[in-house]
């Protein structure tokens, strides 16, 4: 069902984003909450990545659309990888997802090199004050619908985080109460305080 309603918004305006992103992915990529794999067709030539992906549903249906591809069993909040073992990790609309943003974030600092980037696309807390109002009373319905919540301040979670957003571009693709969405780099660097 997920590719099957993504496509038409894949193949208008998101594929074109994702590719815009993925370029900036260099050495060692995980990719964290991969879903079906749509980010997969975009990654620059040559670049290996390393999928996570908790739910089975979501892996085999990537796992048959990319056979060749590494996917791995595990969540965001505990990634089962060693501290400093990516150059890269990418999130594609998985901080509205997980279950825990800010541990999530803890964890993509944890692993990624210093200095390390991160590449995301989210859609996140709108600014105005009606725009959140909508979001926080259709949170609830949203996440029962669409297993996620539509009012996360995700950009102020990397902030404190200890991430540095190096570029964002912010959005409007949709209506409210998913608008506005986010995509940009934020890099870890010897230089931060947590
Ligand atoms: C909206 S889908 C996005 C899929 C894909 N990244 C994309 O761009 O099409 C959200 C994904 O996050 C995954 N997810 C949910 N909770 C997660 C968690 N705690 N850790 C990692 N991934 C999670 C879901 O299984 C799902 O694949």
């Amino acid at each position: 069902m997920y590719d099957l309603l993504m496509g038409p918004a894949e193949r208008a305006v998101l594929g074109k984003l994702r590719r815009g992103l993925l370029r900036k992915a260099t050495g060692r990529v995980l990719e964290i909450g991969a879903g079906t794999g749509a980010n997969l067709p975009h990654y620059p030539p040559g670049i290996r990545v390393v999928l996570l992906e908790p739910d089975p549903a979501y892996r085999n249906r990537g796992k048959g659309k990319f056979p060749g591809a590494r996917w791995v069993e595990g969540r965001g909040e505990n990634l089962p990888f060693p501290d400093n073992s990516f150059d890269t990790v990418v999130a594609t609309f998985v901080l509205c997802s997980v279950e825990d943003p800010r541990r999530t974030i803890g964890e993509i600092r944890r692993v990624l090199r210093s200095p390390g980037k991160f590449l995301f696309l989210e859609h996140i807390r709108a600014e105005a004050r009606w725009e959140q109002r909508i979001q926080d009373l259709s949170s609830p319905l949203w996440q029962l619908l669409a297993g996620c919540r539509c009012n996360r301040p995700t950009l102020e979670f990397l902030n404190r985080g200890g991430f540095y957003l190096e570029e964002k571009q912010i959005l409007h693709l949709a209506m409210p109460p998913l608008n506005p969405q986010v995509v940009g780099t934020a890099i870890t660097s010897a230089y931060d305080t947590p």
